[in-house]
């Protein structure tokens, strides 16, 4: 199904959108309803995301899914985004591997719930050789730990004496991220009016065009995204050089 949309067909797709998924907790409170009930329903807009990412052709889909400061959340939420993070993969991997999408992971294994990194383990090697949209999950992600860790490796590696300190550039360095192999973010998202990183894709976004949506998350559909990337094709990416 093609999504109607004035400019989407007449310029090239962005290679890759990121999403910070927010404002479940809001969603949810306007409603009168628990904060775990707009997390449900977040995980439905997840499913339109994917879905209306794999329908325009979009070759990289990263969600935000839990940052590495989620975890001061009371306990209780934390495990409802766990058991939710559960239950997606396991309703939706098998679906996702027909539809050639390749899962991948970033952010750090440590502290994860174990059965969590064993969904995570079966969810990319099963996927691995998928040739569709590539989805990547950002979970206990935080990117100035991503940044230290990439320069704790270059720091091993000179003082292993394999690297020379002079070698060490924005190439090295982008080589040691969690996201090595994959394009930088065209466009980055963020719904429920927040205009903020939050600790997502510091060094990734250095050129995303950022669009802000007042929606809150659980409201987003795939008309949202096929919005944000006219949006996209709207603005003029000079990369520091002058209009051509
Ligand atoms: C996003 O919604 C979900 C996660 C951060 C995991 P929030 O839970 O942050 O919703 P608000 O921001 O409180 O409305
Ligand atoms: C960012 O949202 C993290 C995710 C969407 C997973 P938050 O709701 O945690 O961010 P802050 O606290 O408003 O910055
Ligand atoms: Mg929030």
């Amino acid at each position: 199904m093609q999504i109607p949309s004035p400019v989407i067909d007449r310029q090239p797709l962005p290679t890759h959108v990121a999403i910070i998924m927010d404002g479940n907790g809001r969603w949810a409170q306007a409603r009168g309803l628990p904060r775990s009930a707009g997390h449900h329903r977040g995980a439905e807009a997840v499913r339109r995301a994917v879905e209306g990412a794999r329908e325009l052709g979009v070759g990289y889909l990263t969600l935000y899914a839990f940052s590495s400061e989620n975890w001061k959340r009371p306990a209780a939420e934390v495990d409802d985004l766990m058991g939710l993070l559960r239950l997606y993969l396991r309703r939706e991997l098998a679906e996702l591997d027909r539809n050639e999408v390749r899962v991948r992971f970033i952010g750090e294994r440590r502290r994860l719930p174990e059965d969590i990194v064993q969904l995570i383990d079966e969810a990319e090697a099963l996927t691995e050789r998928n040739r569709g949209l590539t989805l990547v999950i950002a979970l206990n992600y935080g990117s100035q730990l991503e940044i230290v860790r990439a320069a704790q490796a270059l720091a091993c590696e000179v003082a292993r004496g394999s690297l020379l300190p002079e070698d060490i550039d924005e190439t090295a360095f982008r080589k040691r991220l969690q996201t090595a192999d994959i394009p930088d973010p065209d466009v980055l998202i963020r719904t429920s009016g927040e205009q903020r990183l939050s600790n997502f894709l510091l060094w990734q976004a250095a050129y995303a065009e950022l669009v802000f949506l007042d929606i809150l998350w659980p409201d987003f559909g795939k008309a949202d995204l096929a919005g944000a990337i006219d949006e996209f094709h709207r603005r003029e990416r000079r990369y520091g050089a002058v209009s051509s």
